[in-house]
């Protein structure tokens, strides 16, 4: 089996490079929800690690300080914003302080969410709708609520583009997966989300709005809490052999945030400039949702 972690981190266990310069970023602001822990951490740090000043919103204050001294040792500029994504005054609190603390909005990514294995028997509609509100409503309502900080010609940005949105959602439901009616329904509502706003403000605010579908990331509540007992036999079906890190999912946000996930068009014709990759969800699961079992 590969252990593409220790072959990356090499004998000494420090991490190899970033393969994107360090200053991509230089002078963009995010603001991430559940930026502080798992998969939104991994991303909070390497967006910061790449030159952007960092707000993170989340319910714990714990989670969020540790986080946020975790950032700061790494020399990133980094605030943490108590809030729910369920509750649009907070988005709209959260919003505010990230534009007065670092004065402008260039990037959001929506990585909060709620998950828990139940049988669809057993799960009452109050939980479904828990699940709903957090990912998909919740994605919604941030979107919502930045939209006038993200816009072409937004407070402190740049009059000729507008900023990036990140949903991260999943893969179960492109085919069906056990025990997991809520989200699979949840995160079907917040590709289709990002789908709109591609359509939408893509044309009308030059923001271009895209999608992350991790597979299963060793080390985070995703896994402890989803994964069967079987799930390294499991990942016999994977074809690259191996569960992903939250490194690839913050990999793949630095790309779709990046320069490299926009292309300008320059054309008499078009009149406009075009960012190129809109409207996607890029699946990082080593191809896990194709595979079938070898027999
Ligand atoms: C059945 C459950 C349940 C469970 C909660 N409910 N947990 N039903 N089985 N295990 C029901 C409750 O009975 C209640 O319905 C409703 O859901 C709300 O529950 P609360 O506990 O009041 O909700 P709340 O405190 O707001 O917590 C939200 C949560 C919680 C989603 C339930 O787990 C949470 O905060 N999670 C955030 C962290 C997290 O889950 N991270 C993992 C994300 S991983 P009733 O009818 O009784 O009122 C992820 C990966 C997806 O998203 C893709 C993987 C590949």
């Amino acid at each position: 089996k590969l252990d593409s972690k220790r072959e990356r981190e090499g004998e000494s266990g420090v991490s190899m490079e970033s393969p994107f310069k360090a200053d991509i970023l230089k002078g963009k602001v995010a603001l991430l929800t559940g930026g502080g822990s798992g998969i939104g951490y991994e991303i909070s740090t390497q967006l910061g690690k790449h030159g952007a000043s960092i707000a993170i919103m989340g319910r714990r204050k714990n989670v969020l300080d540790s986080a946020v001294s975790g950032l700061r040792s790494l020399g990133i500029q980094a605030i943490g914003l108590e809030g729910d994504v369920r509750n649009r005054d907070d988005a709209v609190r959260v919003l505010e302080s990230t534009i007065k603390h670092f004065g402008k909005l260039d990037i959001l990514v929506n990585a909060a969410a709620g998950n828990f294995l139940v049988p669809a028997e057993d799960l009452s509609p109050n939980g479904f709708r828990t699940v709903i509100d957090i990912d998909s409503v919740g994605t919604f309502t941030m979107c919502h609520e930045a939209l006038k900080y993200l816009k072409r010609g937004g407070p402190g940005q740049d009059s000729s583009r507008g900023g990036i949105i990140i949903n991260i959602s999943a893969t179960l439901h492109y085919t069906a997966t056990w025990y997991q009616i809520h989200v699979s329904a949840a995160k079907a509502a917040v590709d289709s989300i990002t789908r709109s706003l591609a359509l939408e403000w893509g044309t009308d605010y030059d923001i271009r709005v895209n999608g992350i579908a991790p597979g299963p990331i060793e080390d985070t509540a995703g896994v402890s809490k989803l994964a069967p007992d079987d799930m390294l036999k499991e990942m016999e079906h994977v074809p690259l052999y191996k569960m992903g890190e939250k490194w690839d999912i913050a990999m793949a946000a630095l790309y779709l945030v990046s320069d490299a996930g926009s292309y300008e068009i320059s054309s008499e014709l078009l009149m406009f400039e075009g960012k190129y990759i809109n409207g996607t969800t890029l699946v990082v699961d080593g191809g896990l949702w194709l595979s079938r079992p070898r027999h």
